[in-house]
């Protein structure tokens, strides 16, 4: 694998975050849920950087981004809702199509699992998956994430749940 790295997302990633995500929209709504269209705008990014950074202050969120050796931004990973007294979080992750089959979602998702472990004492991850998404469930697997079999009421959405034990 070419160099690659890991690090948090900082408030000054907004013009390269825009870039990558006006890049890769119609790719991310192709399996993922679409977001809002005013997300599309310096502004509009400059506000989720902020949102993700004030929650990140306060524990509930830890945002990264993936690099390559030029320093261009090439995916995003993020421990999401994190509940320390539950010991849990929800892991997201998304790779440039250009970037994509060379291991960086699994790159990016065993460095989430480090952190949740060693940063947040986490025990427990949880990933959302669509049934169709065949790369992002190869991804979880290989992590160790199992399927949970939703019970009879519980609605799902297409998505299936994926739970780590850590
Ligand atoms: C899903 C996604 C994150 C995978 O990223 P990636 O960096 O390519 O992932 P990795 O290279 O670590 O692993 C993907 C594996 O799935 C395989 N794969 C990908 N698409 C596949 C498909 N349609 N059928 C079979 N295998 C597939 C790859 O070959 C690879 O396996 P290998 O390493 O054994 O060759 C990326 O495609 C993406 O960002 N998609 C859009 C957003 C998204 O779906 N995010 C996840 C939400 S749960």
């Amino acid at each position: 694998m070419k160099a690659f790295r890991v690090r948090e997302l900082k408030s000054t990633d907004a013009e390269a975050l825009l870039a990558f995500e006006i890049h890769n929209r119609e790719w991310f709504e192709s399996h993922i849920d679409a977001r809002d269209p005013s997300f599309y705008s310096l502004q509009g990014v400059t506000d989720h950087i902020e949102c993700f950074l004030s929650d990140f202050a306060i524990g509930a969120w830890h945002p990264f981004v993936i690099e390559d050796s030029s320093g261009k931004i090439v995916g995003r990973a993020n421990l999401k809702s994190i509940n320390s007294p539950k010991g849990s979080a929800e892991v997201g992750y998304r790779i440039d199509q250009r970037a994509c089959g060379q291991g960086l979602a699994t790159l990016a998702l065993r460095h989430l699992i480090q952190e949740a472990q060693m940063r947040w004492g986490l025990t427990q991850l949880v990933a959302y998956v669509y049934t169709e998404n065949v790369g992002s469930r190869k991804v979880v697997g290989r992590c160790g994430f199992l399927f949970e079999q939703p019970s009879c009421d519980e609605k799902t959405g297409g998505e299936c749940r994926f739970v780590l034990s850590i």
